[in-house]
């Protein structure tokens, strides 16, 4: 076994304190996805939007990465045999903080802003409005919350998919199954046929009938787990 690719979805960060997107506490319960999850609703209404990304910004700095995100950041520093990497639909940033340094944030950060104009992406700590000015160019009313919305192209899809044509071990940790292209990927490394696939979830996912391997239980005790069992040279399968 060599390259390993783990797909991480709001689940790990569940034990973190941190809602999901479609447990019963979701994060959607008090507003309707097309209002601050697409651009239109972000065009429609933008203070609300604003609004709803600054609230989420602050309440996540009262959390912190939990033992999963601790345990994958041991896996990057120790594992010898290849190379680890972390596709997360979180846009929160607990790898980061947990000290993994190969993360790819296809669905966008809380902590970042975005300007239309120029294009330029940078790390926001407060809140951010449409006063608020780029730090590249100068200009209001052209920032946005850094998020990857419904109906927008997730971000670094030709280096995911580089980094999944040459993955050898492909794990899936809390996630649904249900928001593509994300939830096509394990199809993607079945078609590739090279990688073993193993899904870490509270529950079955979608998709769960595709993996080679299922293993249930909450993140912060499954992960650790597992990931001592890559670390020794385990057989996983
Ligand atoms: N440990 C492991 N898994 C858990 C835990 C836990 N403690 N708690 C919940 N889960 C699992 C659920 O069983 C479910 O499969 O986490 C998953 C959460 O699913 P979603 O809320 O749908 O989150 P996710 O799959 O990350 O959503 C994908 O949808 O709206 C978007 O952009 C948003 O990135 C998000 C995307």
């Amino acid at each position: 076994m060599k390259n390993i690719t783990i797909l991480t979805g709001a689940g790990i960060s569940a034990d973190s304190g941190l809602a999901t997107f479609r447990d019963n506490d979701g994060l959607w319960n008090n507003h309707k996805v097309e209002d601050v999850a697409t651009y239109d609703g972000f065009k429609s209404n933008k203070k609300l939007v604003y609004d709803f990304y600054n609230n989420l910004r602050s309440e996540a700095k009262n959390y912190k990465p939990n033992e999963a995100h601790v345990a994958l950041s041991r896996l990057e520093s120790e594992y010898k045999d290849g190379k680890v990497t972390i596709i997360t639909q979180n846009v929160d940033d607990f790898h980061r903080l947990a000290g993994s340094k190969n993360v790819i944030h296809m669905h966008g950060e809380l902590n970042k802003a975005r300007c239309e104009y120029c294009l330029n992406v940078f790390d926001v700590d407060g809140d951010f409005d449409e006063s608020t000015k780029c730090e590249k160019c100068g200009k209001d009313h052209v920032l946005r919350p850094h998020i990857v919305w419904f109906g927008e192209m997730p971000l670094y899809m030709a280096l995911i998919d580089e980094v999944l044509n040459n993955t050898d071990l492909f794990v899936a940790i809390g996630t649904s199954g249900v928001v593509y292209p994300a939830a096509g990927f394990i199809a993607r490394i079945k078609q590739i046929g090279k990688a073993k696939a193993v899904e870490l979830n509270l529950k079955k996912s979608e998709t769960n009938g595709l993996f080679d391997k299922y293993l249930e239980g909450k993140a912060k005790t499954t992960v650790p787990a597992f990931v001592d069992k890559v670390l020794e040279g385990k057989d996983l399968f």
